[in-house]
């Protein structure tokens, strides 16, 4: 046999190994993925629903439900968390559950955003729509949301449009009435919170 035909003939082995692996490899790894387990719902979970109030996420009041007075008019946002009134429970155990409450001058609402609205307050999804980082910052002068990884800014007057940086669509807005001195979840998230599968991270992803 040539050197060249054993060569080759090795090289078909090897790839043919290679696939085998591959096919292999998958074929162990289905039932290992059917058998992970699945994510786990419980009240601390669950999504914000029809009647939540809210209450701060971070700082000195944590847990204090919020009114329409604690919102400092022309932002900062505030960070909080749905609470369900009856069961005194606060949604803090799913990341997407966490929220931006910003009060803003009702005439400054673009029509769409007023419909979300309730006394000038609209409320947001603070995940980044990007890679998942908090959208803890305010622009302060631009009087935009502030993606402190990647500098992603938002426009909360024109449903959290992104206005500069990577990310690919707004936050999702989380509509709102009032209940006598407190905004209250009027409804679900306009659309899923966080990264959508299928977006490009380009293998990262952030836990700020
Ligand atoms: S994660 Fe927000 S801009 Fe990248």
């Amino acid at each position: 046999m040539s050197k060249k035909t054993d060569t080759t003939r090795r090289a078909i082995v090897g790839a043919t190994i290679g696939v085998g692996l591959g096919i292999g490899t998958l074929s162990l790894l289905a039932p290992v993925a059917s058998l992970r387990p699945k994510k786990e719902t419980s009240p601390e979970t669950e999504p914000p629903k029809e009647g939540d109030v809210f209450t701060f996420a971070i700082g000195d009041n944590a847990g204090k439900e919020i009114t329409f007075d604690d919102l400092p008019l022309e932002g900062p946002a505030v960070l909080a968390y749905p609470k369900d009134p009856k069961t005194g429970v606060i949604k803090s155990g799913e990341k997407n559950n966490l929220v931006l409450l910003l009060k803003l001058k009702p005439e400054e609402l673009g029509e769409e955003v007023k419909k979300y609205a309730a006394a000038g307050t609209v409320c947001y999804s603070a995940i980044c729509t990007h890679l998942g980082c908090t959208v803890g910052e305010w622009d302060a002068a631009k009087k935009d949301f502030l993606c402190p990884c990647h500098k992603g800014l938002f426009d909360p007057r024109k449903g959290a449009e992104v206005i500069a940086g990577p990310p690919p669509r707004p936050l999702p807005a989380l509509p709102i009435s009032a209940a006598g001195d407190k905004p209250v979840v009027a409804g679900g998230f306009t659309s899923p919170p966080g990264v959508l599968s299928g977006t490009d991270t380009h293998g990262g992803s952030c836990t700020v």
